[in-house]
């Protein structure tokens, strides 16, 4: 088995910002810019950007900024999300192109028919989904704050969660509750095998298993801790461990490393590979996110219908999740 063994932070040697890091930086502020960067991409862009998080924090972020434009660097929805919340504001994204298997796994018209059949249920989307599923859905959620929100749903009261099957049975688990689950699932996350994952954790005795609710049941049920990525860093951070072994997308781990300087981070392999991830985050390059500043292109576009539609749910999850 080949994995990669990321080695504490404060024992890498220090290297000063590159020529693209810098001129992005420079554009940013000419653009009157903030960018914001989900954990799961690369390295060069987490280190300049304003914020790095989860959705949920990238949300609120979006929500709060004072800037002209926001540059999103992360995947499609993230970036309408930012949208939706400001549609006064240009937002741009590295590469239109980065999508997600669970919003395409989610037909809003199939979605209309399905609620038709259920008239009385409650819509909880997950927040990887498109503007229109959102604007189909009663409330969103992310992976940080489902299990809050679904707790404050009335226990009569019907509910049907999509896109993500493998997010919603962790949170009937976790939760007690019945919900009509969607059966969409990320296609990075149930890459892992949990023979596979019991291998590495005897590979590395002592280091607790970390995984994302978007894996299968068998894979959670390996793991130590499952949590969103925000999570992951207060779980590694508090735990007294020096190790931990980190199943979700590997760019995860720069964020842990720069954070948590101290300890060994082992990304978790996946299919053969000596790590998961993600070909929607990795179309986030810095080459790509300098060009999307100096260009103000490609920008996400909805129309006002949408937003309209969309922002409720959107607005709801940050009510929910104060
Ligand atoms: P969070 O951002 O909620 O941790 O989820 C990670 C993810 O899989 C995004 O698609």
């Amino acid at each position: 088995m080949q994995t990669i063994v990321f080695p504490p932070y404060n024992t890498s040697p220090k290297r000063g910002l590159s020529d693209v890091q810098k001129k992005i930086l420079k554009m940013k502020q000419e653009r009157d810019a903030v960018i914001l960067a989900h954990n799961y991409v690369c390295e060069e862009i987490q280190e300049i950007a304003d914020f790095v998080g989860d959705s949920l924090g990238l949300s609120r972020q979006a929500k709060s900024t004072s800037a002209k434009t926001i540059a999103f660097a992360g995947v499609d929805f993230m970036a309408e999300t930012a949208k939706i919340l400001n549609p006064e504001k240009t937002v741009v994204l590295p590469d239109r192109a980065a999508g997600c298997s669970l919003e395409q796994l989610c037909d809003p018209v199939e979605l209309e028919k399905f609620k038709r059949l259920h008239p009385d249920a409650l819509v909880i989307s997950y927040i990887n989904c498109s503007a229109k599923v959102k604007g189909l859905s009663d409330i969103i959620c992310t992976s940080g704050n489902a299990l809050d929100i679904v707790r404050q749903i009335p226990s009569n009261r019907q509910i049907i969660f999509c896109p993500d099957q493998h997010l919603g049975s962790w949170i009937e688990e976790k939760t007690g509750r019945k919900m009509l689950l969607w059966n969409g699932y990320c296609e990075a996350h149930t890459l892992y095998k949990a023979e596979e994952l019991l291998e590495l954790k005897r590979a590395f005795p002592g280091a607790p298993l970390v995984s994302h609710p978007e894996c299968p049941k068998d894979v959670r049920d390996v793991c130590d801790c499952v949590c969103s990525t925000e999570k992951m860093l207060s779980f590694c951070r508090e735990n007294p461990s020096d190790k931990f072994i980190i199943a979700t997308v590997a760019e995860m781990i720069h964020r842990l490393r720069r954070e948590i300087p101290g300890k060994t981070f082992i990304a978790a392999t996946s299919a053969g590979e000596s790590k998961l991830q993600c070909k929607n985050m990795l179309m986030n390059t810095p080459e790509k996110l300098l060009a999307c500043l100096e260009n103000l292109s490609p920008q996400i576009e909805l129309d006002a219908d949408t937003i309209e539609k969309a922002r409720a749910p959107i607005e709801r999850m940050l009510e929910m999740s104060k």
